[in-house]
């Protein structure tokens, strides 16, 4: 996720660019860049860091009479973040610029063509290999820079959202957009571009919001003109009168980034295995894995390291691990670790897993790991992070920023990961059938729809909060690959509605947690139709016979736990190793509305630290 801006007209263009990334960086904060033409020079600016960074660098430089600029602020996906990767990024021939917010899959082949064509990079980025395939089309078809857009991005795999100029041709920005937003803000002869309407709220109320698959030519004195990316049909201009406030529009329209976050993951998921899931193929591509295989196959064992929701993860990939693959997982506190003088030797493989790839201890736990010989491997989300850089290996998660401290899509999509290295290891060393792999494979490759069916039972999880909003105390239970499910919910009732919660594996609770039940416990039960589900039913009636209050997570159209719970909560069925992705969605809207409704800071509660860099 990046954040683009652009605006052409009448007005001055660097102050609207500038403040409009300032405006966007919750979709990303790790470099910036501007490009500004007044008819004569080009100026492009860019920096590691921050808006304000890039502010402060490019004030004393920038030319105050361009009326055509596009600004960039980064999320990094393919190349660290330096300066260097940031965008803008131009053509060989330094006519052409370009912003870009998504992912080229197929950048290594079109650049492999690309350099084969004379043509040479500068950065590690999908984006330059896209702004100078669209030369190379404007050159070799001899078409104008909309026709050669739309040509090059007949060729191309995978999401974007653009926009591009031409030092040649100064009145005009093309647009277009797959999978990313972008909105285009019409004033009196000026126009904006941004990923979100926020830049130019205060300029104009009307907008248009182009569709996947659509570009636009926006020409000065001409307007706008919208067409379809794969066949060029003229689509009708569709002028939206803006209703929302500046930070409505930030948070995407919802009430809370937590909210947004958990809306977020049935494309953040998708993102995640984009490039990577090859289900016709029945290929799982991952770059960091495929590299190091001898090391992951011939390892004794697999130690995982983490710390809270990414400790959770953890514990779901021991199970997917040790189910398919049957390789030994031991999942570790990052915390502990480091100070136990763990038994760690050249023949254990160690995965990190981070979000913000800072987190203190997991750096920790990989520097001891690295220092007893062990190959480590990390999961995080931030680009270039510590960690990531810390690890000999890894794959990143694609989640876009996580803004929210608790973390939603984080989990979700640190689990996706986990499976498709998990999935891959299980076929290279042949322990999963054929048939079996394949079936994962389109499992996983439909979850993000049956997380969003998921997602449809808000309103209904809604009414469930306000009975429960004022327990003191919460048990959440779930056995095997759900077991990690109810710690996961449980932290995140606690952490941002301080109400008390324990989870628990369901058959542990008659070994002391079942003393705490009465008729004032609410008891939320993961009581998905494969995982163990007769002996789940057991535990549901042992604390019904104790009267507790029983909210089920059930697989759509269960009969038996509707009978003896007080309400369900239905997710779609998957394969058992996949249903942590959906029933953990349920959870996550249950404290989020009890914690709304107690009047909390959701986004930031008490005490707490999105990326905890101390000890
Ligand atoms: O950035 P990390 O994934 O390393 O962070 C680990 C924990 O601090 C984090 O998951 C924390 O537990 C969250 N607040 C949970 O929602």
């Amino acid at each position: 996720m990046c954040g683009i801006v652009g605006y052409i007209g009448h007005r001055e263009a660097y102050p609207i660019i500038i403040e409009g990334l300032k405006r966007l960086e919750y979709r990303g904060y790790d470099s910036a860049g501007i490009a500004l033409f007044d008819g004569t020079d080009l100026k492009v600016s860019k920096t590691k860091g921050k808006v304000l960074d890039l502010e402060n660098r490019v004030a004393s430089e920038i030319s105050t009479n361009a009326k055509l600029g596009i600004g960039h602020t980064r999320w990094a996906t393919h190349g660290v973040p330096n300066d260097i990767n940031a965008h803008p990024h131009y053509s060989n021939s330094g006519n052409l610029v370009i912003i870009h917010n998504g992912i080229i899959e197929n950048y290594d082949s079109l650049k492999k063509e690309l350099i084969a064509r004379g043509y040479t990079f500068k950065s590690d980025t999908d984006t330059e290999v896209l702004i100078n395939l669209i030369e190379d089309v404007k050159l070799k078809e001899n078409v104008k820079l909309g026709k050669a857009v739309q040509i090059a991005l007949n060729q191309v795999i995978g999401a974007y959202s653009i926009a591009v100029f031409d030092k040649n041709k100064p009145d005009e920005i093309v647009i277009a957009r797959l999978g990313s937003p972008l909105a285009v803000g019409i004033g009196e002869d000026e126009f904006f571009i941004a990923s979100d309407a926020s830049p130019f709220i205060e300029y104009t109320k009307n907008a248009v919001y182009l569709e996947d698959e659509e570009m636009a030519i926006i020409r000065i004195n001409k307007g706008i003109k919208i067409r379809k990316i794969k066949d060029d049909t003229l689509v009708d201009l569709y002028v939206q009168e803006l209703q929302m406030n500046l930070e409505q529009i930030e948070k995407g329209g919802y009430e809370h980034f937590m909210l947004k976050e958990i809306h977020e993951q049935p494309n953040a998921i998708r993102d995640t295995y984009r490039g990577r899931l090859l289900v016709k193929e029945g290929i799982i591509r991952m770059a960091g894995v495929d590299d190091n295989m001898e090391k992951f196959l011939n390892a004794n064992r697999i130690v995982i390291v983490a710390c809270g929701t990414s400790w959770h993860a953890g514990l779901v990939a021991e199970y997917i691990f040790e189910d398919l693959a049957r390789i030994p997982v031991e999942v570790e506190y990052a915390s502990e670790f480091r100070y136990r003088n763990p038994v760690i030797t050249s023949n254990d493989v160690v995965i990190a897993i981070s979000q913000s790839g800072e987190t203190a201890d997991t750096l920790a736990a990989i520097k001891l790991a690295k220092a007893n010989g062990a190959f480590v491997f990390g999961v995080c989300n931030v680009v270039g992070s510590s960690i990531a850089r810390e690890t000999n290996a890894g794959a990143y998660t694609h989640a876009g920023p996580e803004i929210g401290v608790a973390s939603t899509k984080a989990f979700t999509t640190q689990i996706t990961v986990l499976t498709l290295i998990a999935l891959k290891l299980a076929k290279a060393k042949g322990s999963i059938s054929n048939s079996d792999y394949r079936y994962h494979l389109q499992e996983l490759e439909l979850i993000p729809e049956k997380v969003a069916k998921a997602l449809q039972s808000d309103e209904h999880i809604k009414e469930v909060a306000d009975i429960y909003k004022d327990a003191r105390n919460c048990l959440y239970l779930g056995r095997g690959y759900n077991f990690p499910v109810a710690l996961e919910g449980a932290l995140k009732l606690k952490e941002i509605s301080y109400i008390h919660a324990e989870g628990y594996p369901a058959a542990e609770m008659k070994h002391g947690p079942i003393a705490l039940i009465d008729e004032q416990m609410p008891v939320i039960v993961v009581a998905t139709k494969k995982g163990h589900y007769e002996k789940v039913v057991s535990n549901i009636q042992e604390i019904k016979s104790r009267k507790g209050k029983i909210i089920g997570i059930v697989t759509e159209g269960d009969v038996h736990v509707q009978e003896l719970a007080d309400h369900i909560i239905e997710v779609p069925e998957t394969l058992e190793p996949l249903s942590p992705l959906l029933t953990t969605i349920p959870l996550q809207l249950l404290s989020y509305h009890i914690a709304v409704m107690l009047g909390k800071n959701v986004d930031q509660p008490r005490n707490l630290a999105k990326s905890v860099t101390v000890e």
